[in-house]
C-alpha cells in the first residue's frame, strides 16, 4: 500500500516541484514503484521533466470524470519505477471546473485510494502554491505533508502563516493531518542569512526539520532547463545528493517497516 507524500507550501518558488520530482525520482531509482501526481495548474512537472504535450489525460480527469481508472490517464516516466499522472488544468474555465469539485475536500483522497494506492510503494503529489481547495485536497490525500522552505529572510514569516493554516485545517477538518517536516531548500552556505535562518528554524522546530538540507544547486536549475532531473544527469551533484539523503531520511524516519521494498 502506497504511503502518499505531498509538497505543500503557501509560498510560490520554494522548491515544492522540484522536490516532488526529485523524491519520487530517488523513489523509483532505489526500486519503489513510485506515482507522481502534479496537482498545480502550472503543470511545472512537465517542464522539469521535458514533456511538452500538456494536453493529454491527466489531473483533470481525476476530478471531472472520476469513474476514470489509472490505467487510462497515467503515463510511464523515465525512469523504471516512475509513473507520472500529469496536470492538464491549465485552461482558465477547467481549472475553475476542477476547484469546483474539489471543494469536496477529500476527491483526491478517495480517488487515489480506489485506483492506485494498492499499485505503489509511494505517491507524490506536489500542489500548487496556495490554500486552494486543490492544495487541501493535495494534503487531505497525504499520509505526510512537506514544507520546503527557502533559506531565506521572509521564510518565517510565510512558515508561521502556513502552520497557522495547517493548524486550522487539522482543527476543523482532519484532524489525523500530519506534517513530515520542514525542508530547508535552496541554502548556501556561503550567505550569513541562510545560514541565521537556518540555525532559527532548527532552534524553533527541533525534530521538525528535516536533517536533510537541499543545496543551492545550479546543476539542478541546469537539468530542469533541460528537461532531465538531476540525478540522472549530475549523480554526484550536491542537488541529486542532496534528495537521494532526503529519500533515505524519509525512510528511516517513517516509512521503511510499512513498506515492501519492491523488486
Ligand atoms: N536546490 C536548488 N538549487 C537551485 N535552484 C533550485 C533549487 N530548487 C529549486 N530551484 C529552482 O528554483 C525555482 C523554483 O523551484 P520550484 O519550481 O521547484 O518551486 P515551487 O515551490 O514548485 O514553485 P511554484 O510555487 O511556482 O510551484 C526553479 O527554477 C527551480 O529550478
Ligand atoms: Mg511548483
Amino acid at each position: 500500500m502506497a504511503k502518499v507524500i505531498t509538497f505543500a507550501s503557501q509560498k510560490g518558488g520554494v522548491g515544492k516541484t522540484t522536490s516532488a520530482v526529485h523524491l519520487a525520482t530517488a523513489f523509483a531509482l532505489g526500486g519503489y514503484k513510485t506515482l507522481l501526481v502534479d496537482l498545480d495548474p502550472q503543470g511545472s512537472v512537465h517542464h522539469s521533466l521535458g514533456i511538452d504535450k500538456q494536453d493529454s489525460l491527466g489531473v483533470r480527469e481525476v476530478f471531472c470524470t472520476p469513474e476514470v481508472k489509472l490505467s487510462e490517464i497515467v503515463q510511464t516516466g523515465k525512469h523504471q519505477n516512475l509513473d507520472l499522472l500529469l496536470s492538464n488544468i491549465q485552461d482558465l474555465l477547467v481549472e475553475q471546473t476542477v476547484n469546483k469539485i474539489a471543494v469536496d475536500y477529500y476527491h483526491l483522497a478517495q480517488w487515489l485510494e480506489q485506483n492506485a494506492v494498492s499499485s505503489y510503494d509511494f505517491i507524490i503529489v506536489d500542489a500548487p502554491a496556495s490554500t486552494s481547495s486543490l492544495s487541501i485536497n493535495a494534503m487531505l490525500a497525504a499520509d505526510y505533508i512537506v514544507v520546503p522552505l527557502e533559506c531565506e529572510a521572509l521564510a518565517i514569516k510565510s512558515l508561521k502563516r502556513f502552520l497557522q493554516a495547517f493548524k486550522e485545517l487539522q482543527r476543523t477538518i482532519e484532524p489525523k493531518l500530519r506534517l513530515a517536516g520542514i525542508l530547508l531548500t535552496m541554502y548556501d552556505e556561503t550567505i550569513l542569512s541562510h545560514q541565521q535562518v537556518c540555525k532559527q528554524i532548527y532552534q524553533a522546530l527541533g525534530d521538525s526539520v528535516f536533517k536533510t538540507i537541499i543545496p543551492n544547486c545550479p546543476h539542478i536549475l541546469e537539468a530542469s532547463s533541460l528537461g532531465i532531473d538531476v540525478i540522472q544527469r549530475h549523480l554526484n551533484s550536491a542537488g541529486a545528493t542532496g534528495y537521494i539523503r532526503l529519500a533515505n531520511e524519509l525512510l528511516d524516519r517513517f516509512l521503511l517497516p510499512d513498506v515492501e521494498k519492491a523488486g
